[in-house]
């Protein structure tokens, strides 16, 4: 299968990783200069690469989008991938925060194979990908997403309603509400937040999911004991959470505490992957 992997930075370099090692064909397009050679250098090896969208997706079976999230600048990518790609194509978009009803307006041949394939990042180790379709897309582009990227050894998860932010972003975004309000009323330092998390529910969270993980909190009486005894106090702590404003010095605090905690990335990737890859290890 050919893979046209539109926009190679952080995500469309990291689905590249994961198609080329399932033994797709990828044929790569990003009109930054220089991207090839940074795409090359990251994957270690050479890769069919065009610096014409089009050229790309001519003669793709699947497009993976992953340009700038900016809703004009996917709809002026998403017309050219939608001329030049053939019509049964799916035309899977990256995006993290928008929704496919409003990137297929960018793709009036065919809006029909037009959805959103959300990946988390690095998209070459974390399996999920939220498939998200809109309101023109059919169900054969929801299915052959669905089965490409179990394909690639991915959990697809078909979301049920088209959301600002999918599923897991809200799910994000929920924490780091509460995260950078801590370190705004300077209770906590974002090297205590991460700890919060990485030493304690977060290995929880890798394991079960955070309703099905309360639900063994509660014992032999499950979640509706820890609802009946000690939900009362979360609904309290609800009305005590934070709702933070990213002003510049908000952004300053947490910039200058992460660049103290994150000193050698490459050494923090390092330790990343190789912990999702035991996590992943663990259940098989
Ligand atoms: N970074 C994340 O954690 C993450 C996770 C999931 C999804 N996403 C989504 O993936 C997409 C890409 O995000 P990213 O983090 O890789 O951004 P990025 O800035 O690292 O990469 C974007 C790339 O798009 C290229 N580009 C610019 N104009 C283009 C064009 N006209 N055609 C093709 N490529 C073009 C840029 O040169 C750049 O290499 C976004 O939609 C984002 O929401 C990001």
């Amino acid at each position: 299968m050919r893979v046209a992997v539109v926009g190679t930075g952080v995500i469309g370099t990291s689905w590249a990783r994961l198609f080329l090692e399932h033994g797709h064909d990828v044929v790569a397009t990003d009109p930054a200069p220089g991207a090839r050679e940074r795409l090359e250098d990251a994957l270690g090896r050479s890769v069919a690469f065009t610096d014409d969208p089009a050229e790309a997706v001519a003669g793709a079976d699947v497009v993976q989008e992953n340009g700038p999230e900016r809703l004009e600048v996917k709809h002026q990518l998403l017309a050219v991938l939608d001329a030049a790609a053939r019509p049964d194509v799916v035309i899977a978009s990256s995006s993290s925060m928008l929704r496919p009803t409003d990137l297929a307006r960018g793709a009036p041949h065919h809006p029909e194979r037009v959805l959103v394939g959300h990946p988390f990042n690095p998209p070459h180790l974390v399996p999920l990908v939220e498939v998200v379709p809109g309101e023109a897309t059919s169900e054969a582009a929801v299915d052959a997403a669905m089965a490409f990227y179990a394909g690639v050894g991915r959990t697809p998860l078909r979301l049920r309603a088209e959301l600002p932010g999918h599923l897991a972003n809200r799910l994000q975004a929920a924490l780091w509400r509460e995260a950078y309000s801590l370190v705004e009323r300077g209770v906590a330092t974002v090297a205590d937040v991460d700890t919060a998390i990485t030493e304690g529910p977060g290995l929880r969270w890798a394991a079960l999911g955070p309703i099905t993980g309360q639900h063994l909190s509660g014992g032999a009486g499950g979640l509706a004991h820890v609802l009946e005894h000690l939900h009362p106090g979360t609904e309290a702590l609800w009305a005590d959470l934070g709702s933070p404003t990213m002003t510049p010095e908000l952004a300053a605090r947490l910039v200058d505490q992460v660049t103290e905690v994150a000193a050698d990335p490459d050494d923090l990737v390092a330790r990343r992957d190789a912990v999702i890859r035991a996590a992943l290890e663990a259940r098989t």
